[in-house]
């Protein structure tokens, strides 16, 4: 189709490289290392190198639970480091429940490390802003961290663009990273200007929960005159018209804004993890793409 949005299956973030479908880690806690093994390689193989963790991920096994199971998938894969982007974010500290404090985040930082045994993260998020932090604070830790080699480079989660700017005046190196919720039900990121700083500043987007968290996935109807029965509706048809299902139409409208750089997927699923790539060969239209967002909002564009 001439007129399809353009799904590029690469993108960059920061000094690194990764397929645009990422894979998230944050239901990861609990399975046997086989388990987590078969997820890691069925991501890796459709070029999903770029890992999405988090200190703070970890389900019934507590705080660093997930971290500790990817931890044991690189020590037991001769190589595998060197395949993958490795983000992992700190700052979350329940019940406080954020704490980025210098030293906070410093000895986070390590107890990641440790648990994802590793020498370094190639990109260190923070995982939502502390509003009792000042930005001086944590961008002397980030300053800390990337000068003793324990992070490559740096972001955000969550944060507002004037949190970023504010963080990124402190730097003197820029921030390479945002992750905002966004999919085609939460589309805020459009328009709390999440998607244009990352433009502005060079950030890559990260997008959160594509699937509304499991809402947007084949099967699923949203209770009656619901914004998910709207938006289903919309990419019911898209999905049919393209032979994929509609967790590959949702994947393909958050992949085809251009500020997106990543969709990170949270499947714990092998096969659904293949069959996400699907959505790279997605054929939508920019009617197709706004009829999502009208079926989202509720209302046609002015
Ligand atoms: N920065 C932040 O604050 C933040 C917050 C939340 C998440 N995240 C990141 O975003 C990642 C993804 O989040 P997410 O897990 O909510 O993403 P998601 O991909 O929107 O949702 C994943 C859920 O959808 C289900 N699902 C997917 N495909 C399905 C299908 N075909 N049929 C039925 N169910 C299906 C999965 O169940 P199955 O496992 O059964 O397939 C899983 O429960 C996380 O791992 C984390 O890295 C970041």
């Amino acid at each position: 189709m001439k007129d399809a949005l353009p799904i590029a299956r690469r993108a960059d973030i920061g000094p690194f490289e990764a397929g645009r479908i990422a894979y998230g880690c944050w239901r990861f806690a609990g399975f046997a290392p086989h388990e987590a093994q078969a997820k890691i390689d069925a991501a890796l193989a459709i070029g999903a190198n770029l890992m999405d963790t988090a200190a703070v991920y970890g389900g019934t096994a507590g705080f660093g639970g997930a971290e500790k199971v990817l931890g044991d998938v690189i020590a037991g894969s001769p190589g595998l480091r060197d395949q993958i982007v490795l983000v992992t974010k700190g700052g979350i500290h329940p019940p406080i429940p954020y704490d980025s404090r210098a030293h906070t985040l410093i000895n986070s930082c390590e107890a990641s490390l440790a648990r994802l045994k590793t020498d370094r993260i190639d990109v260190f998020l923070i995982h939502r802003p502390d509003l009792l932090a000042s930005y001086d604070e944590v961008a002397g830790a980030l300053t800390t961290l990337r000068a003793d080699g324990k992070i490559r480079a740096a972001g955000v989660s969550n944060f507002s663009p004037a949190q970023i700017r504010a963080l990124q005046s402190k730097l003197d190196f820029p921030l390479v990273a945002t992750q905002p919720e966004f999919s085609p039900t939460c589309v805020g990121a459009l328009e709390d200007g999440s998607t244009d700083i990352a433009q502005e500043l060079g950030l890559a987007l990260m997008a959160w929960s594509p699937l509304g968290g499991g809402r947007l996935v084949p099967g699923a109807r949203g209770e009656p005159g619901s914004v998910d029965a709207r938006v289903l509706a919309v990419l019911e048809e898209i999905a049919h018209r393209n032979e994929v299902g509609v967790d590959h139409a949702a994947l393909a409208w958050v992949l085809a804004h251009p500020a997106t750089g990543f969709a990170l997927i949270g499947t714990q699923s092998p096969e659904r993890i293949t069959a996400s790539a699907r959505a790279y060969d997605v054929q939508m239209t920019r009617r197709d793409w706004y009829a999502v967002l009208e079926a989202a909002k509720g209302t046609s564009m002015p």
